[in-house]
């Protein structure tokens, strides 16, 4: 199936337009739209920097619930892209020491860090139970969504 990532980012920006929703609720209508329409996207959620603490707070998501509500900065893939600022795509999960398994039909990871002001404040995480899902057009589509939320955190 075709992604249509140029379609998504239309459907995404009317989202962010309602400005009558609570942000939290557009980005609970944002993880359901990405899930549903992209394949490969089996668990898509937001972490968010939990206050002063050196750790991330699960926000919004579509998907399994997970019991890992909250990750220290430094552990799991979450936890290093808190740290290093930089996107952390995982082919194959099983291959990685530094992982926190949320589910064992995950095969594969993207997280993408998302700021404001140049702040790193959380991050888009996506799970797939496909094998090496993700290109280099997932990690552009995840940075403009990520640009689009921080206009309206
Ligand atoms: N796998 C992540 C933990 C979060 S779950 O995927 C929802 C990690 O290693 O940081």
């Amino acid at each position: 199936m075709a992604k249509d990532f140029k379609l998504l980012k239309e459907r995404a920006q009317q989202i962010f337009n309602d400005e009558q929703s609570p942000t939290d609720n557009r980005l609970q209508v944002l993880c359901e739209l990405l899930r549903e329409e992209i394949p490969y996207y089996d668990w898509v959620g937001f972490y968010f920097k939990n206050g002063d603490r050196e750790e991330l707070k699960l926000g919004p998501y579509a998907g399994a619930p997970t019991d890992h509500t909250i990750i220290p900065f430094g552990k799991g893939i979450c936890g290093q892209v808190a740290v290093s600022n930089k996107n952390f795509v995982v082919p194959d999960v099983s291959a990685q020491d530094n992982y926190i398994a949320c589910s064992i039909t995950v095969k594969a990871e993207i997280v993408v860090p998302l700021f404001v002001n140049g702040e790193n404040v959380g991050q888009i995480d996506i799970d797939s139970n496909t094998p090496d899902p993700f290109t280099e057009e997932d990690e552009r589509f995840l940075e403009f969504i990520n640009s689009k939320v921080a206009e309206i955190l």
